[in-house]
């Protein structure tokens, strides 16, 4: 089977997964959180190089300030509870997206989680918090003009994108089937397949992960050219 390299994946259900189990939906992006560590531990497995979770967008701060609390409190609980694993896998810890704005005590979990993993030689976790595909896009134009003297590259961008260095995507996932992209990597999935399932995130275990990627074996990429 022909393993993507870098895989994206849109976490997507959360509060209704909760909703349809009589939970609140704080006890949905719990589950969905330790979800995380399940398909983290079978993407290293399986060789996956990078893996890309959309966390926290640029428009979730709309929701409810409770809400948005607890969001910024997963962290702490998601590497309490798995770091030793993921260094004992090698799992190496990355972010994309606007840490300057998150809260500190949040900020400062995720800053430990990479400083501790940045040896590490697994599988990259990248997770996109405070991220919004539109606002990386124009901080990128903006580096890339005053690096530039002349006009800018489709490389001027690129090497400016939060994700320059990665590997680009092979694979994107939403769960939940919404077909959309809420402003998750625009730029980077111009040419990645895109899988939409009806499982919502914290039921989306190893197997799905493996029929995903199974149905991605089956996709002809032309890239723009012929066969
Ligand atoms: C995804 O689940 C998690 C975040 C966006 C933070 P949702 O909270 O969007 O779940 P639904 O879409 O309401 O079911
Ligand atoms: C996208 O999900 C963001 C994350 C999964 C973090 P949303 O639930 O925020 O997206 P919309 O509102 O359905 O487009
Ligand atoms: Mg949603």
């Amino acid at each position: 089977m022909n393993i993507p390299q870098h895989i994206a994946i849109i976490m997507d259900g959360n509060g209704r997964w909760a909703k349809a189990q009589g939970k609140p939906r704080n006890y949905g992006h719990l589950k969905g959180t330790e979800n995380v560590r399940n398909i983290a531990i079978k993407a290293d497995e399986l060789g996956v190089r990078v893996l890309t979770l959309y966390a926290f967008s640029t428009e979730n701060w709309k929701r409810p300030d409770e809400e948005v609390g607890y969001l910024m409190s997963l962290p702490a609980v998601f590497f309490k509870k798995f770091m030793a694993e993921l260094m004992e896998k090698g799992v190496r810890i990355e972010t994309i997206g606007n840490l300057d704005v998150i809260p500190e005590a949040t900020r400062k979990v995720i800053e430990d989680a990479r400083r501790q993993t940045a040896e590490n030689k697994g599988l990259t976790l990248v997770f996109a918090l405070n991220y919004g595909s539109r606002a990386e896009i124009v901080r990128a134009a903006n580096l890339a003009a005053a690096q530039c003297d002349g006009q800018i590259t489709e490389e001027d961008i690129e090497r400016n994108l939060y994700t320059a260095g990665y590997p680009d995507i092979d694979l994107m996932i939403r769960t939940s089937l919404d077909y959309r992209l809420s402003n998750f990597l625009l730029w980077q999935l111009s040419y990645a397949e895109l899988y939409f399932t009806d499982v919502y995130w914290p039921d989306f275990d190893a197997e799905q992960l493996e029929k995903a990627i199974e149905w991605f074996n089956n996709r002809e990429r032309r890239f723009g050219g012929l066969v």
